[in-house]
């Protein structure tokens, strides 16, 4: 079926119900009941790919508050082995966008400041909504299940970690002050072209879970804005987007995957892998077998620095291919 086909499909209703909508929901219910050494056949997970398709253009897109600490363990210590890259005499910049509660940021400060604690950091933590941005400030948390999130926001965390991260105070957990250091709160659009003048350019950009939120072709243009606050050879960090997206931006701009843990990393989140193929945000299944799977899947890029000499040779040698 073409894509226009597929739209026209979805469009469709019958006594103003969507039959696209009542099969979607079927198709959720019996996947969520059928054993996993079923739901990961190659046929199986063909028919998924087609149902997100179908997911994709069924559900409008909005944006969402929703974040936890710890987020993707695998991509907190890349994010720190980079910053120990960048480490030089002045603070290495990281900014954060699409931040929500703070609890992405904190993490980053927490993991860094813990690992690293010879390395210094600021970062600029950015975020559209002040509401989210109240409390990222404040940095106190409910244990329980954050009204704005909707979610547990420390049910990643364990008890250590908690104790690590968190004073206790009248029931509430407030982030420690060590922690709190260097942070600067702003409100800001990622889609603003004016960002990298206000912000300066950055060593890390950190900008997870909110461009799928967007249709892809305002997520291409704001991907594109974003790339421009990576300073030349510092790093990008983007999941939580349209693979699509991705591939096409960071082909057409040269970005270099980062190699590490690529796997790890994409199976990271849980909650973005188990909402697929169900939810438009669902992280489809790491594919080994795709030639271009290092790219693919890749979410972390370095950006603008000359590839080094070895690089290049090996690319070289690479195109004409074996004799
Ligand atoms: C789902 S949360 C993700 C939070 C965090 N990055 C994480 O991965 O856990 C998305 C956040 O992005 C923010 N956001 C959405 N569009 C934005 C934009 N154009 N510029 C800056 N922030 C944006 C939303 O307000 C929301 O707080």
């Amino acid at each position: 079926m073409t894509g226009s086909a597929m739209e026209r499909l979805t469009r469709t209703t019958v006594l103003g119900k969507s039959p696209v909508g009542a099969y979607l929901r079927l198709g959720e219910w019996i996947w969520r009941r059928v054993p996993r050494s079923i739901t990961t056949l190659r046929p199986v997970t063909a028919y998924a790919h087609l149902m997100h398709e179908l997911v994709r253009l069924h559900n409008d897109r909005r944006q969402y508050f929703g974040t936890f600490f710890l987020r993707n363990r695998p991509q907190l210590q890349l994010i720190c082995d980079l910053a120990g890259l960048r480490a030089r005499d002045d603070a290495v910049r990281i900014a954060v966008l699409g931040c929500s509660l703070g609890a992405e940021v904190y993490s980053i400060a927490w993991s860094v400041r813990s690992t690293l604690p010879s390395v210094r950091i600021t970062v600029e933590a950015v975020d559209i909504s002040d509401e989210v941005l109240a409390v990222a400030r404040e940095g106190v948390y409910n244990p329980g299940v954050s009204e704005l999130a909707s979610e547990a926001i420390c049910e990643r965390m364990t008890e250590d970690e908690i104790s690590k991260m968190f004073d206790r105070e009248d029931g509430k957990l407030k982030v420690k002050s060590w922690i709190r250091e260097g942070i600067a709160w702003r409100a800001g659009d990622a889609r603003d072209p004016q960002i990298a003048d206000v912000l300066g350019r950055q060593d890390i950009v950190v900008a997870n879970d909110f461009l799928c939120h967007m249709q892809p072709a305002e997520a291409e243009r704001c991907l594109r804005n974003i790339a421009g606050l990576v300073d030349s050879g510092g790093y990008l960090v983007v999941s939580g987007v349209d693979l699509d997206v991705r591939t096409k931006v960071a082909a057409a701009l040269g970005w270099k995957p980062v190699p590490d843990a690529i796997e790890a990393i994409h199976e990271g989140d849980r909650s973005l892998r188990l909402s697929w193929p169900w939810r438009y945000w669902g992280l489809e299944p790491f594919d080994k077998k795709r030639p271009d799977s290092d790219f693919r899947y890749a979410s972390v890029f370095q950006l603008g620095a000359a590839p080094p000499r070895a690089y290049e040779s090996v690319e070289v040698r690479k195109s004409p291919g074996p004799r």
